[in-house]
């Protein structure tokens, strides 16, 4: 086939390609961001560009060095566990969150005291696009951070910042935000993902090559609207998440991706007066505060999050449907798995929540993906539905399936200790274990009384003995 001019589009949002001009592009919905491009493909055969590129090296992996993850604490023990243990030199890591949730607080806090704490960082370039030297200034003192080792620029041209990063040096690069950096050599706005891409990807470059650990800083709005930190993932090396629990009160940081640790793990912060300080006993804030307030719908579990256990109210509010379809409403537990459970009741147990409102809701803010909720989840809105509150205070533990059965459930003594820790006399369990284990866990948990039971089934007529009289 002979090679000829060819006409593209592309736009400058985005990236994307295509063969004919539209107001509107197809893939990230802007308007207005197709140009023209034109592409001589007839240069391509001027020559063989193989022959003209440098090969690059092939490197013998057995003569290679060992990577020494050496880790830098903050002596923040709920900011270093979700780490992975403190941070590594040279790697980049994105932090997200809603405007306001306190990433640029927490960014500062973090490099004030992995300054104060390890002897190979002195100096912090803060780069903001968003606030001034003095609002900066008057943050840290409000931190008391210290002055000493922070640099500001405020400066959004990437270029700038990547030049001035390189001459100054420093230990440690904080970007606030990365949608307001943008780059000349690239089309497009400043938050754009083109734009943001290609900033990702040189802030990466200068991480590795200089040993300098890069913080970016990225908005998400509540519909994830906005081009940003979703796109970037892939880019770097680990991916926080700093989440509020609605009220303002305690926020929690998570790790969705981490190349140098475990992800899934979380910390909890408390927002204060001076900044975040850490949480000591998570589990008792994600309980309501007076355990001994017993009502129908309420009920206790312990899951697991990166690998802690933590003990968790899960409420139910069961009422019957006025107008139109049930609705089911869910939040901190997913909705899916929210209606499987309701359809397993409705079937298995003869409890008709078929014309019945469900409303689901953990306590606290506290977001739950563990499978061992399941039971504690039916439980909840069995007790809403019959009006009958579940006495003593027990922690139920069991992963359902289809059927109604009880499956395993993982880390079980680690969630035993908590549940006595947390001060429960009860533990309503799947009955999988074999006798000797159970000889075992009432020898190791004195304090916890075990009630094995089979079933969805068995575990509502053990709960709600005489569940008729409604
Ligand atoms: P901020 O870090 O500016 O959020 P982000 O950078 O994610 O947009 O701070 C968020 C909120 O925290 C702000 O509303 C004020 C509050 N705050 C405190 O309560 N205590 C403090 O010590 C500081 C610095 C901020
Ligand atoms: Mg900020």
């Amino acid at each position: 086939m002979v090679d000829k001019i060819k006409t593209i589009y592309e736009c400058k949002n985005c990236g994307a390609q295509f063969p004919k001009w539209s107001g509107r592009c197809l893939e990230c919905g802007q308007w207005g961001t197709l140009n023209e491009d034109i592409q001589d493909l007839r240069k391509k055969a001027e020559g063989d560009i193989l022959s003209r590129v440098i090969s690059a090296d092939i490197v013998d992996l057995e003569n290679v060095s060992n990577f020494k993850a050496e880790r830098f604490k903050s002596n923040i023990s709920e900011i270093d566990r979700v780490l992975g243990g403190g941070l590594i030199s040279g790697s980049l890591i994105l932090l997200s969150g809603e405007p306001g949730a306190g990433k640029s607080t927490l960014l500062a806090q973090v490099a004030d005291k992995i300054i104060k704490n390890n002897k190979k960082f002195s100096q912090v370039l803060y780069i903001s696009g968003e606030e001034s030297a003095g609002q900066l200034k008057l943050r840290l003192e409000r931190l008391k951070c210290d002055l000493k080792s922070f640099k500001f620029i405020g400066e959004t041209n990437l270029e700038k910042i990547i030049s001035t990063a390189v001459k100054a040096r420093p230990d440690f690069l904080i970007v606030d935000s990365i949608q307001t950096i943008y780059s000349t050599l690239i089309p497009g706005e400043a938050g754009g993902i083109s734009q943001i891409r290609t900033i990702a990807i040189k802030f990466m470059e200068l991480a590795k090559k200089y040993d300098i650990p890069v913080f970016l800083i990225g908005h998400i709005t509540k519909d994830g609207q906005i081009a940003g930190p979703k796109s970037l993932e892939h880019i770097v090396d680990v991916v926080l998440y700093l989440e509020n629990d609605g009220r303002g009160a305690y926020s929690i940081l998570r790790s969705a991706k981490n190349r140098f640790g475990s992800v899934n793990e979380i910390g909890v912060l408390e927002m204060t007066g001076s900044g975040f300080e850490e949480v000591k006993n998570p589990s008792s804030i994600f309980l309501d505060s007076d355990l001994s307030h017993f009502f129908p719908g309420s009920t206790f579990s312990c899951v697991i999050e990166g690998n802690r256990p933590f003990l968790i109210n899960v409420q139910a509010l069961v009422s019957k449907t006025v107008f139109g379809y049930p609705q089911r409403k869910s939040s901190g537990f997913d909705l899916n798995r929210l209606q499987v459970l309701s359809a397993v009741i409705s079937k298995k147990q003869k409890l008709d929540l078929m014309n019945q409102d469900i409303i689901l809701n953990i306590v606290g803010g506290f977001r739950a993906s563990d499978p061992a909720l399941d039971l504690a989840v039916c439980l909840s809105i069995a007790s809403s539905f019959l009006n009958k509150e579940i006495l003593g205070k027990m922690v139920i533990l069991g992963e359902l399936g289809l059927g109604g059965e009880l499956r395993p459930v993982s880390y079980l003594d680690m969630r035993l200790r908590e549940a006595e820790k947390m001060g429960f006399s009860e533990v309503l369990l799947g009955d999988f274990l074999s006798q000797l284990e159970k000889n075992r866990l009432k020898e190791n948990f004195k304090k916890l009384n075990f009630v094995f039971v089979k079933n969805l089934s068995e575990a509502i007529k053990i709960v709600f003995p005489n569940k008729e009289n409604k």
